[in-house]
């Protein structure tokens, strides 16, 4: 029996996140580049985001590209973008054989113009799709996602178009690049790290936390059901107790 059939499709977590680490140490253990790590790391997101829409999951987030990761070597910098333009290039069919619609959240001006130009493309083409929105992660940080929010506001304010009255979570939260998504149920960080590296700090607020000793480039489909099914185990209380939600449950 899979663990898939093990999960509870009625209580699947909408939106999963994953921080995506490990590539590095998994090309050193076998005495490969760098690199090498990387490209093997593309079948674990093919492998994560076809479990992910094959499950019901509306939302797959994956932190490909943080904005520290500019501070690179540059041969590495320049592998990851050509591996980036050429996934983008070659799945974009796949993504609409499986009704998948690809976005993408983060510093996108910072990425090399072919680079752009191609994602943006590939969301158009995607954009009809509706069984699951694959969110890419690039040259993002919560810090700077947050930092722009508010120029954006002190902008609006210094115009005099911004009214107090209306500012609370959710109107803060429509100024961050992840406007329209919902906040992720599940974040996953793969190789034992167990770190949130600036990634959605807003949006994790109530997020579950699965922490996996399992390097990137190893990661498959199983391993996404090990962490639903851990999620599915959890209480989630959003500062309540426990005999509230069996109260409202019952
Ligand atoms: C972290 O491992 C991984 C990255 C910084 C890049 C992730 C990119 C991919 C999986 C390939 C392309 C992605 C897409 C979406 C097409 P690390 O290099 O920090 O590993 P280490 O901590 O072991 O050094």
């Amino acid at each position: 029996m899979s663990l898939k059939d093990k999960i509870d499709k009625a209580h699947l977590p909408k939106h999963v996140a994953i921080i995506m680490d490990g590539n590095g140490r998994w090309a050193k253990m076998r005495g490969k580049s760098r690199i090498a790590g990387h490209k093997n790391g593309v079948t674990s997101v093919r492998e994560s985001a076809e479990a992910a829409a094959e499950l019901g999951v509306n939302y797959l987030t994956l932190y490909a590209f943080s904005t520290e990761n500019w501070s690179r070597p540059k041969y590495e910098i320049d592998a990851l973008m050509h591996l980036l333009l050429k996934t983008i290039s070659t799945e974009t069919r796949t993504l609409n054989k499986n009704n998948i619609r690809l976005a993408a959240i983060g510093n996108l001006d910072l990425l090399p113009r072919n680079i752009h130009n191609s994602l943006v493309r590939a969301i158009e083409d995607t954009s009809g799709n509706t069984r699951m929105t694959l969110v890419l992660a690039l040259s993002y940080s919560s810090r700077w996602e947050i930092t722009q929010a508010v120029k954006k506001i002190a902008e609006e304010s210094r115009q005099g178009t911004l009214d107090p009255g209306l500012i609370s979570p959710s109107w803060f939260s429509s100024y961050l690049t992840t406007s329209g998504i919902p906040d992720p149920e599940l974040l996953i960080r793969t190789s034992g790290e167990q770190r949130i590296s600036n990634f959605m700090l807003w949006q994790i607020a109530y997020t579950e936390l699965y922490f996996t000793g399992v390097l990137w480039p190893d990661f498959r489909k199983e391993d996404l059901y090990e962490a639903i099914l851990d999620y599915q185990q959890r209480e989630r209380r959003f500062g309540k107790i426990s005999e509230q939600l069996n109260a409202n449950n019952s």
